[in-house]
C-alpha cells in the first residue's frame, strides 16, 4: 500500500530573500490510507504551515509533497478541512451552508443532497437542515463545518485546531463524532492540535514538531485498539503517552 500523503524534505519559507522567515525545515512525512496522525507541538512551530503545503495553500522551496503520488500543484478536491472556528456563511441555512463546496464548483447539488442529508443524520444534526448558523451552538456549528469539509468525500481530512473553542464536554462529544465519522467515511486524517490528550485519543501516530525553523522531532505510535472509549482517558497507558509526548514537546 501506497501512502496517501508523502513529504519528502519538505522546507516553507515566508516572506521575500530580503527579509523573510524559514517556517518549516526538512520535514519528511508519510501517511498511510485510513490512518488518523496527529501533529504537536509549540505554537509557532509551523504545524499549519504544513497542513497547508499537504492541501497545496502553501507551496514550498524545496522539497517534494505528493498526494495519492502525485506531486501537489494547487488546492486538491481531494481534501476537506475544517478550522478551529467554523468559517459559516450566516445568511446561508445549514443545508446550503453545507451544499457550499458543490456550488462553488458548479457541481450538480441535487445528486449531493441526499449525500448531505446523510451527514446530517451521522452528525446529529437532523431537524436543523434549515436552521441558520447563528440559532446554533458552537458545536452544532463545528458539525455544519464537519458536514461541509465532507459533503464531496474527499479521502483525506484535514483538521486545524478543530475543537480548540469548544468547552471540555462539547469537546469531548466531538471527539466520539469524529472517531465515527471518520471510521465509517474511510478517510485518512491528519490533525494539529494544542490538546495532547486529544492527540492521544484519537491518532494511530503522534507526530512531535518543534525548533525555528519546525522540525518533526519525533513520532510515537498510539497503541489503543479501536472504537476508542473515552473511559481510556483514565488509564495509566493512556497517561504514559501522555506524559511521553509532553516531555518530547518541552525539550
Ligand atoms: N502567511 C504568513 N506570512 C509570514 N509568516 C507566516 C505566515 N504564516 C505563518 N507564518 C509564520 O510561520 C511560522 C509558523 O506558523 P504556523 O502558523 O505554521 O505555526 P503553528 O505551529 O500552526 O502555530 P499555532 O500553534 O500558534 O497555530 C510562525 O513563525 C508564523 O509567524
Ligand atoms: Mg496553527
Amino acid at each position: 500500500m501506497d501512502p496517501v500523503v508523502q513529504l519528502r524534505k519538505v522546507s516553507v519559507r515566508y516572506g521575500n530573500s530580503n527579509g523573510g522567515l524559514t517556517a518549516v525545515a526538512d520535514v519528511d512525512l508519510s501517511v498511510m490510507p485510513g490512518e488518523v496522525v496527529s501533529i504537536v507541538g509549540k505554537s509557532g512551530c509551523g504545524k499549519t504551515t504544513l497542513l497547508k503545503v499537504i492541501a497545496g495553500l502553501v507551496r514550498p522551496v524545496s522539497g517534494e509533497v505528493l498526494f495519492n503520488n502525485k506531486g501537489v500543484n494547487g488546492y486538491s478536491k481531494g481534501v476537506g478541512m475544517l478550522f478551529q472556528s467554523p468559517l459559516l456563511l450566516p445568511w446561508r441555512t445549514v443545508i446550503k451552508n453545507i451544499l457550499l463546496p458543490i456550488e462553488i464548483i458548479n457541481g450538480d447539488l441535487e445528486s449531493y443532497l441526499s449525500r448531505a442529508y446523510e451527514l446530517i443524520e451521522k452528525t446529529g444534526l437532523k431537524g436543523y437542515e434549515n436552521s441558520y448558523p447563528w440559532e446554533l451552538s458552537g458545536g452544532m456549528q463545528q458539525r455544519v463545518a464537519l458536514c461541509r469539509a465532507l459533503i464531496h468525500k474527499p479521502p483525506l481530512l484535514l483538521l486545524d485546531e478543530p475543537f480548540s473553542a469548544l468547552d471540555a464536554i462539547t469537546r469531548e462529544e466531538m471527539w466520539n463524532l469524529l472517531q465515527e465519522v471518520i471510521t465509517y467515511e474511510k478517510c485518512t486524517t491528519i490533525l494539529v492540535t494544542h490538546d495532547v490528550r486529544e492527540a492521544v485519543l484519537l491518532s494511530d501516530r503522534v507526530v512531535v514538531m518543534g525548533g525555528k525553523p519546525g522540525r518533526i522531532k519525533s513520532e510515537l505510535m498510539i497503541n489503543f485498539r479501536r472504537p476508542r472509549d473515552l473511559m481510556v482517558q483514565y488509564t495509566k497507558e493512556f497517561n504514559d503517552y501522555v506524559v511521553m509526548i509532553k516531555n518530547l514537546i518541552g525539550d
